[in-house]
């Protein structure tokens, strides 16, 4: 028999369901599996699960330019810990994603700094070189309203060219869906108040629009927050839907002030449960954290003034893990949102555990649950909005065959590599 390079054994999650395997490791890819195999390395995981990492491909790592909120190196860390091996960035840094030159920049500093995987967005404006940018991003973004960073775009008709170019380019066009038009600007005090002014009908709106305008692209709904907006972006031809962790889990209700502050907002206990049930039925392609950090001391200014968006790449899959053992969730919607989607969407060879996949895996004991605690977490923010919820954190973490985390500590001096360009 050949011997692998490398052989990791355990209860593995093989097409749906747990089966004791060894998996065969060449090169950081998956090249055997079978029930005995050699290897000059094993490492057995006993009685442990062994799962496909996430791909978390919505986060805010914040660099270049706001590296005091997060930067490549604690915002990769955190989703180690959290079983993310790969991440797609978005474009809202400074300077934003709208230039080689800026894409250059933040290539760098991931590439140096970055302990998992990476792809890079970068944003839809009028007069962005689309054509020149698509072959080194994972996507383009959209954004129709404003929120953190200077993106929006007001109107569709000044980037009629550009999206024309996105889907020439066949690269994803991910959409931050709320109508600039319908929102409103009231002074707000609270997480009611923020609803009010970004309702359900602003996102139903931009959802519509961009159906239209972006007909002819591979549409990608960001983070879908509300009921009126499930029969608009789920099961559309050209569209995959994203929700999030804090969508499904929060509600305006929830006590969290200027902390629950996100676009889009947290909407009514009705819009988080038909969320939740929609996920539960797999009718969600994929879920993101949209890991968008901001300090402590931002988020402690005045709620209107306060930024928007809230950590998460640390806490979604153990949060989600957790509902998957309590049987809330069935453990196939959870793997098939969070690793086997977002890769297939994406174009990425991560997230199953199959022959030619890249050997990012974490390994799991599903009776080692703990309650998620902010001093535990990786983050530079410091804070998270799911404080006190039960949670399995992964006991181990690979990407790309080397162990990159080991309880809960990094291990080795390993570094990612964009999954676009696969750093060339
Ligand atoms: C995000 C951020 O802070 O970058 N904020 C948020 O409330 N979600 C931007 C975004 O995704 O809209
Ligand atoms: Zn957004
Ligand atoms: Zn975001
Ligand atoms: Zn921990």
């Amino acid at each position: 028999m050949r011997s692998m390079e490398l052989v990791v054994e355990g209860e593995c999650y093989i097409s749906g369901r747990f089966e004791r395997a060894c998996i065969g490791i060449d090169g950081g890819r998956i090249s055997a599996i079978a029930r005995n195999l050699e290897g000059d390395r094993r490492i057995d995981f006993g009685s442990r699960k062994i799962l496909p990492a996430a791909i978390d491909s919505h986060v805010h790592f914040r660099e270049p330019g706001m590296t005091h909120k997060e930067d490549f190196g604690t915002g990769s860390l955190a989703a180690l810990h959290g079983g993310v091996s790969c991440v797609l960035d978005m474009p809202n840094t400074v300077p934003p994603t709208t230039t080689m030159s800026a894409l250059d920049e933040k290539t760098e500093a991931a590439a140096s700094k970055s302990l998992v995987d990476f792809g890079l967005f970068a944003a839809v404006r009028p007069g962005v070189d689309i054509a020149g940018l698509a072959p080194r991003v994972a996507g383009f973004k959209l954004y129709m309203a404003g929120t953190t960073g200077d993106l929006l775009v007001p109107s569709l008709s000044s980037v009629e060219r550009e999206l024309a170019e996105v889907a020439r380019s066949g690269k994803v066009l991910a959409v931050h869906a709320e109508d600039e038009s319908l929102r409103r600007k009231d002074l707000a005090s609270n997480l009611s108040d923020h609803l009010r002014n970004r309702g359900n009908d602003c996102e139903a709106s931009a959802i519509r629009k961009v159906a239209r305008a972006g007909e002819a692209c591979r549409l990608h709904i960001c983070h879908v927050s509300s009921k009126d907006s499930l029969s608009l972006a789920l099961g559309q031809p050209n569209m995959t839907a994203e929700v999030t962790p804090h969508h499904i889990l929060l509600d305006r209700d929830r006590p969290l002030g200027t902390y629950g502050k996100v676009n889009p907002p947290l909407r009514t206990r009705a819009d988080r449960q038909a969320l939740f049930l929609a996920f539960k039925q797999g009718r969600f392609d994929t879920m993101a954290s949209d890991h968008a950090p901001h300090t402590v001391d931002e988020k402690k200014e005045d709620f209107d003034f306060a930024p928007s968006g809230m950590p998460g790449v640390e806490t979604m899959f153990p949060i989600m893990l957790q509902h998957a053992r309590d049987r809330h969730l069935a453990l196939a919607t959870v793997v098939r949102a969070l690793c086997e989607r977002p890769g297939e969407i994406f174009g990425i060879k991560k997230g199953r555990i199959d022959i030619g996949y890249d050997a990012d895996l974490i390994v799991v004991d599903f009776m080692d649950g703990r309650d998620v605690r902010a001093d535990d977490l990786y983050s530079k923010c410091g804070w998270t909005a799911f404080e006190g919820m039960p949670a399995v954190f992964p006991r181990a973490v690979m990407v790309r065959g080397e162990l990159v985390m080991k309880d809960e500590e990094q291990a080795g001096e390993f570094r990612g590599r964009d999954v676009v360009t696969n750093g060339r």
